[in-house]
């Protein structure tokens, strides 16, 4: 197993900064950039859109991890691939033809990701695991930064993981991920963590820097102990 990527959620960010916030998480050892789009309908907040990230695109080359909680998602699929994004997760919970939006991701040339919130159990992803790169399995209900991690997702991670088997699905995990929550994670085989007010918190690089290595030491530290 590769070691475990860090995404940090710009979601934490100084939205006034954008380009200059994903730029410094970047150069502060960010693996792939989460993009949290929000619709104030699935979820109740609202965030950005494809303009938003297009923008954003020449401020790092990483990987872009974009995170729908939107509903429906289909209509604007092909506007986030346009907008560069790597990866384009949909909530199970957002559409009724699942496996036509994992068909119409792929379609696209994009790594096709499901999301799970906390309630949604994971034998509804039975039937397109052929059709994933990736599951999300939120660990706070969607909508916000900063929220309490909720635990039952550790033992999710574990059954998720025995379902995927040898395919190549990597294991995402989305919400109160921190140095205290992430060696759980990580022991359980998520592959991929994301963390918003974690990385953020402090307001610099040296701050962002300090905060993914923490999160990666944690993670890493666990692994080696299991091993
Ligand atoms: C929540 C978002 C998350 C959020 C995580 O709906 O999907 O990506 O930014 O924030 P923290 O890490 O602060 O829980
Ligand atoms: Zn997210």
């Amino acid at each position: 197993m590769s070691d475990v990527l860090i995404a940090p959620s710009i979601l934490s960010a100084d939205f006034a900064r954008l380009g200059e916030e994903v730029a410094a998480v970047d150069r502060a050892g960010a693996d792939w950039i989460h993009l949290d789009v929000m619709d104030g309908h699935f979820v109740p907040n609202i965030t950005f859109g494809p303009p938003v990230i297009k923008a954003l695109r020449a401020s790092s080359p990483k990987v872009f991890d974009c995170h729908l909680m939107i509903a429906p998602a289909d209509p604007f699929l092909e506007a986030f691939a346009e907008a560069g994004c790597e990866y384009i997760t949909v909530h199970q919970e957002a559409g009724p033809h699942l496996d036509r939006s994992l068909q119409a991701i792929r379609n696209l040339g994009v790594k096709a990701g499901v999301s799970l919130n906390p309630s949604t159990p994971e034998t509804t992803l039975e039937y397109v695991l052929d059709r994933l790169d990736l599951i999300l399995l939120m660990s706070v209900n969607p909508g916000f930064g900063g929220q309490a991690f909720i635990p039952s997702v550790v033992e999710k991670v574990r059954r998720v993981k025995a379902m995927i088997g040898d395919r190549d699905i990597r294991i995402e995990i989305d919400g109160g991920v921190t140095p205290q929550t992430a060696p759980a994670l990580a022991e359980a085989g998520a592959d991929v963590l994301v963390a918003g007010s974690a990385v953020f918190k402090g307001g610099h690089e040296d701050a962002y820097r300090e905060n993914i290595a923490a999160i990666r030491q944690a993670a890493e530290g666990a692994l080696r102990k299991a091993a």
